[in-house]
């Protein structure tokens, strides 16, 4: 399944994280606040447990999210960009990490980090990058989760190329892929175009 998050405010603030006179600070905090908003949509159809409460006027059943049913996997560097926007909604999930670096000629990932929480196969595993280009490094990430036995995988990203959401749905159709916008193309460098450039460098100043 493929969400694109259709809203003006994010169409606005994606012109902002677009523009390459935006600087860290504000590029940082838009790419953390469209997070939050993605998560959202990821939740929207999160199982939920009844629990009595009692409001100052009266006993009531609410609804609450198991918190700890979760874990967040951003793929270094970009994707630890989008995480405070996701802790700052479910503080209680667990965070595992995967470095992934596309080698700039053949757009190849290589793996240079992997650590999960123990119970990972048990939870349902939500992974961060801002950028989906040929899909090389969401294939990646996915295939480590699937061998650790995850079942369930969200992908959240902030811009999706064409080619890249192609290549999760052929390889791995269960993925749902959640995205603010979709472009079109990748240029000969595998750069989204018109895309907002490197993400990683951007969020943390490297260039
Ligand atoms: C970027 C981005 C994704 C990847 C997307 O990371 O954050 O992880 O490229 O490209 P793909 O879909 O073609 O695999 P990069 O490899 O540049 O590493 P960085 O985050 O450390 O800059
Ligand atoms: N990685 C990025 O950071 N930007 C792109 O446009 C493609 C991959």
């Amino acid at each position: 399944m493929l969400t694109i998050l259709n809203n003006s405010l994010i169409k606005h603030k994606l012109s902002i994280i677009r523009n390459k006179n935006t600087g860290t600070k504000e590029f940082r905090e838009l790419i953390s606040e469209i997070a939050t908003l993605l998560c959202y949509e990821a939740m929207k159809d999160a199982k939920l447990e009844n629990i009595e409460i009692e409001t100052p006027i009266c006993k009531t059943t609410a609804q609450i999210l198991k918190e700890d049913n979760y874990a967040f996997v951003p793929i270094l560097r970009a994707g630890t960009g989008m995480l405070e926007g996701l802790i700052n909604v479910i503080p209680n999930a667990k965070i595992g990490h995967i470095g992934l670096c596309r080698n700039e000629e053949t757009l190849i990932p290589e793996k240079y980090y992997y650590k999960m929480p123990k119970d990972i196969s048990q939870r349902e595993v939500i992974i961060l990058d801002p950028m989906l280009a040929t899909g090389g490094s969401a294939c990646d990430t996915i295939k480590c989760l699937k061998e650790d036995g995850v079942k369930k995988i969200k992908f959240l990203c902030i811009i999706a190329a064409k080619s890249g959401i192609e290549k999760i749905q052929e390889k791995y159709p269960d993925v749902d892929i959640y995205a603010a916008t979709v472009d079109e193309i990748l240029n000969e460098n595998g750069y989204i175009v018109p895309g907002l450039g490197d993400a990683g460098d951007r969020i943390f100043g490297t260039k």
